[in-house]
């Protein structure tokens, strides 16, 4: 069966190479408007991603970007926007078509943008089982709404490839769809809507676990939102089962002694009388001012049992900062 699943997923993403199909993926993540950046129509009606992996913050020093999946490209054209040198970005695709299709659009940006070059992309055929790509050799590997499709063995080995081939403290940026309520079986054996990113996802407490099992010290849970609706009318399924898109960075930093520091928008807040409070293990917070602090620090905070001590839920909104 697994085999056979990778086959329908060819399938599936071949006709939406040749047929661009608008309702394929798609979230409420709003498209990056950058100055000077004008996506061709084509590449914005095969966006098949669930949120954005691009952000400004992680691209500074034009860095080596591999884009595994690369859909109609518009998330590699982004990309190249801020690395803007030949071979900056890397795009992986197991589907000739979508491999033409991805390049016809490049060819299509470079008319329409005067700052892209085609050779900015380096498009090679590559699977996400198996990187074309040596050890330890670029800065940010990203994937936008295809690791879900994997089952277990070939998400974790697809998530050893991105860890294998990033340089120590390079960024893996990932969207993916996540669900908290188990998926009936019934659902999550279907290869179609699997490939259509319906009925693979996880709960988001175990991606995190899978990533950090691979190694990654650090992770950022950057963004979280609904995504779609499993419901009995138009599904397989005896009750709604609702799925969210959620943005993560992992970071290939050493692994802390005392476990991962992972990221889910906790902030702690000093509320006593005096100017800071030190909890001697290397967070300061200041009266009254917002740090933002990783699960494990969260804890330890409110473990401490004080009443001049203030740490929110989880957000599902980091964007940096803070303790760690
Ligand atoms: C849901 S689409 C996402 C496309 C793109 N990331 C985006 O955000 O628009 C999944 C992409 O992964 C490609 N793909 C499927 N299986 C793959 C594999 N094993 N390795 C690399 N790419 C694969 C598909 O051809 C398709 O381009």
């Amino acid at each position: 069966m697994t085999q056979h699943y990778h086959s329908v997923t060819r399938d599936v993403y071949k006709e939406a190479a040749l047929a661009p199909q608008e309702g394929l993926c798609c979230t409420t993540t709003p498209i990056w408007q950058l100055p000077g950046l004008t996506l061709p129509p084509r590449m914005l009606e095969m966006n098949y991603g669930c949120g954005s992996t691009v952000n400004p913050r992680d691209l500074v020093n034009s860095p080596t970007i591999l884009y595994v999946g690369v859909g109609g490209g518009m998330e590699v054209l982004q990309f190249s926007y801020f690395s803007r040198r030949a071979g900056g970005v890397i795009g992986l695709d197991v589907v000739d078509e979508m491999l033409v299709a991805c390049d016809e659009n490049l060819v299509e940006a470079e008319r329409k943008n005067d700052w892209f070059r085609r050779d900015f992309v380096d498009l090679r055929k590559g699977d996400a089982l198996n990187l074309p790509i040596d050890n330890d050799t670029v800065d940010i590997a990203a994937q936008n709404c295809l690791f879900n499709i994997f089952h277990d063995d070939d998400l974790k080995r697809a998530l050893s490839e991105m860890y294998r081939v990033l340089k120590p403290r390079g960024k893996l940026v990932l969207s993916d769809p996540v669900c908290d309520v188990p998926m009936p079986e019934n659902v999550r054996n279907d290869e179609r809507l699997r490939a259509m990113c319906l009925t693979g996802a996880i709960p988001l407490a175990d991606y995190v676990k899978r990533l950090t099992d691979i190694g990654f010290g650090t992770i950022e849970v950057r963004a979280k939102r609904p995504y779609r609706l499993l419901s009995p009318r138009h599904f397989d399924v005896d009750s709604l089962i609702p799925i969210e898109s959620v943005e993560i960075a992992a970071i290939k930093d050493p692994m802390p002694a005392d476990g991962p520091c992972l990221f889910t928008g906790r902030t702690a807040i000093y509320y006593g009388s005096d100017d800071l409070f030190d909890d001697r293990k290397g967070h300061t917070l200041a009266q009254n001012q917002p740090l933002a602090v990783c699960d494990k620090t969260a804890k330890a905070l409110l473990g401490l049992g004080r009443d001049d001590i203030y740490v929110s839920d989880s957000t599902y909104f980091y964007d940096g900062g803070g303790c760690c």
